[in-house]
């Protein structure tokens, strides 16, 4: 079966966007999932709904893994990774910052990514061996090798914050007064899209899902962005969960060896 259009996920993924705008800041249904810091509304089913009921149409008997409703098993080579609606924290508290984040691989290789900002129409895509795009305009890594002046982002996830023994504190007080700063916006896929146009130098983040990062990986690749592992592995695409550094290749060196201290990979 051939593999899906880009334009078609582009076309889905800025649907499912405009489901998410035109709730955003109305009144939520809103509830905890595991903890206070993990929460569903109303509008992230919606958009789920909505992608799955999409792909199934177009491209029947895909399996489909989203966060929402987890795996739906079907032609393995056929893989979609969903996030319906990453940041949820945001949208709820009426923070304009979340994403519609749609990853496809086929034969367990990611080949195609999609990541909508909905509150700024920016739409970042790519397809393995074609180059990376923001609305239509490639883009790429940003070329500063030095950490002292560079930007990075990272994350505390749900998984990092209930378990014991994974502790990202360090690592950001070290960065925040050695480098320009750390950012944390609490939309993984968006981050790592930042890293792809050249916004944010590099990130580092530990135990997301499959869902928060297959998309940005697609397109983080195609921009020039090296990705590997927290502990240097190149195959960063491994679950469960997943930990891991990108970076302009320069950079990502100076980034994974001023990290090797601050985290203990389990
Ligand atoms: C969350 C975001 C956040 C990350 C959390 C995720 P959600 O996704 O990606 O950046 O730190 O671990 O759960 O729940 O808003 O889709
Ligand atoms: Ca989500
Ligand atoms: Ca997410």
């Amino acid at each position: 079966m051939a593999q899906p259009d880009i334009n078609d996920i582009i076309i889905i993924a800025k649907q499912a966007g405009l489901i998410l705008r035109e709730g955003y800041e109305k009144h939520h249904d809103i509830k905890m999932k595991t903890r206070q810091d993990d929460l569903v509304t109303e509008m992230d089913k919606k958009s789920e709904n909505f992608i799955m009921e999409r792909i199934n149409a177009m491209w029947p008997g895909h399996t489909i893994i989203t966060e929402e409703t987890g795996t739906h098993t079907g032609d393995t080579e056929h893989a979609w990774y969903i996030d319906p609606c990453d940041g949820t924290m945001n949208y709820a508290h009426g923070l304009p910052l979340f994403a519609v984040s749609i990853g496809y691989a086929c034969k367990g290789e990611l080949v195609k990514g999609v990541v909508y900002d909905p509150m700024r129409d920016e739409c970042f895509y790519a397809e393995k061996g074609k180059g990376a795009f923001l609305n239509g305009k490639p883009i790429h890594a940003s070329e500063r090798t030095d950490l002292k002046h560079s930007l990075f982002i990272t994350g505390f996830s749900i998984k990092v914050m209930e378990e014991k023994g994974i502790n990202n504190f360090a690592a950001f007080e070290h960065f925040m007064r050695t480098t320009a700063g750390v950012r944390r916006t609490g939309v993984a896929a968006l981050e790592i899209a930042y890293v792809a146009c050249g916004r944010i130098d590099g990130m580092w983040s530990l135990k997301l899902c499959a869902w928060d990062v297959a998309a940005g990986f697609v397109i983080a690749k195609e921009a020039g962005v090296k990705i590997t592992a927290l502990d240097g592995r190149s195959d960063a695409f491994k679950g469960p969960y997943y930990d891991f550094i990108i970076a302009n290749p320069e950079l990502h060196t100076a980034l994974f060896e001023e990290l090797k201290p601050y985290h203990i990979v389990l």
